[in-house]
């Protein structure tokens, strides 16, 4: 069930959750506070794997305690100090899904964001690593410095994929003022 109040994170999550199975493995693009990483973790169980990538020890740090507080510690989960732009340094195999969350982490630096190059380089890293029927959620968030010109960049690159290969679809809020997150899914046909 969706909340009264659509979130988008909720919304991303509730598409999500068919399509993400038991011993999946699947990539926390944007680790931040860790909501995504125990989401993904949770979908995938104990047979599956998730790495979680941020550039912030801090992100590390949250998501470390969460993993303990939920008692998924034993879980196949991996957290990962590096940029998204590097994930095909730690991933060789196949994707089952992945996750993005643009912007700055909620309750830090709002200074550190998601940058537009870096964010293209991960999503084409992820795009080469997906599974047939594999997907791939990104939800931009652009109110910060450089926000608007990282959506530009990133929907501009998006529009430009093979829709032979790729189905990519938008969903966004069209009567909610203050930069309103828009919310992408990826599926490789
Ligand atoms: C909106 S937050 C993510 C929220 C997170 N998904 C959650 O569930 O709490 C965006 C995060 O992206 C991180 N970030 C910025 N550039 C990055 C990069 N190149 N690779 C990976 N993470 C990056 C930021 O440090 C920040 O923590």
């Amino acid at each position: 069930m969706l909340n009264s109040i659509i979130r988008a994170t909720s919304f991303v999550h509730h598409v999500l959750k068919g399509m993400i199975h038991e011993g999946d493995v699947v990539v926390d693009a944007t680790m931040g506070n860790g909501n995504d990483t125990i989401f993904l973790a949770e979908r995938v169980g104990p047979g599956g794997s998730v790495f979680s990538f941020d550039i912030q020890q801090i992100a590390l740090d949250r998501t470390l305690k969460k993993i303990i507080d939920n008692k998924l510690d034993e879980y196949n989960i991996k957290l990962i100090n590096d940029g998204h732009e590097n994930i095909e340094g730690y991933l060789t195999d196949t994707i089952d899904a992945a996750m993005f969350n643009l912007g700055y982490l909620p309750g830090g630096d709002h200074s550190i964001t998601t940058k537009p190059d870096s964010t293209i380089g991960g999503i084409k890293s992820v795009l080469r690593l997906l599974k047939p029927k594999g997907v791939a959620s990104i939800i931009i968030y652009y109110g910060h410095e450089g926000g608007v010109n990282e959506k530009q960049k990133v929907l501009g690159f998006l529009e430009k994929l093979s829709g032979k290969n790729f189905s990519v679809m938008k969903c966004c809020y069209i009567n909610q003022g203050n930069n309103p997150p828009i919310i992408i899914f990826i599926q490789r046909n």
